[in-house]
């Protein structure tokens, strides 16, 4: 099966996300392996916007466990209510921050990252793991991303 993605270039943030949805649902459609989905998940996002980096961290005995990502290597155990990844599972809800600096008690896996968006992933009402974005640029995220990256979260919830 081709599994080449169509990347969109020099249009905007939306029609970037609105072309790669239909994507990542035909990737993960009929697949019950959520560690294959995630993968492929962060890899299309990867693939499509080339942030610093993107991936999962999954809820695991009350700590969350660094799952399939793209990008370097990163912290593998974040406890609830740290960083902003710990932050956005305690609270339940999209995290945006525009400068890491500024939001007390960041952990700081990579010097590089400057901005970042963590998004909680729901089993029903039950967060079972974040989606972190992180980029080297300052606010590089808005609520753009939280909508989209939401709906590509609903994909697997579905
Ligand atoms: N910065 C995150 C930690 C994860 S790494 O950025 C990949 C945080 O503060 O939770």
């Amino acid at each position: 099966m081709a599994e080449d993605l169509v990347i969109l270039k020099d249009t905007s943030k939306e029609q970037q996300y609105i072309s790669l949805i239909p994507q990542i649902a035909a990737l993960i459609n009929g697949e019950p392996d959520q560690t294959a989905n995630l993968a492929n998940i962060a890899a299309a996002l990867k693939e499509q916007f080339n942030w610093f980096w993107v991936g999962f961290y999954l809820v695991k005995s009350d700590e969350l466990v660094l799952g399939p990502f793209q990008g370097p290597v990163a912290c593998t155990r974040i406890q609830k209510g740290r960083g902003v990844c710990g932050t956005s599972w305690q609270r339940a809800e999209t995290v945006i921050v525009p400068d890491v600096d500024e939001f007390p008690g960041h952990i700081a896996c990579a010097s590089a990252s400057r901005s970042e968006i963590v998004l909680p992933v729901f089993n029903g009402s039950e967060v079972i793991g974040v989606l972190d974005v992180d980029s080297e640029h300052l606010a590089h995220f808005d609520e753009v991303d939280a909508v989209y990256l939401r709906k590509i979260l609903n994909l697997i919830s579905a």
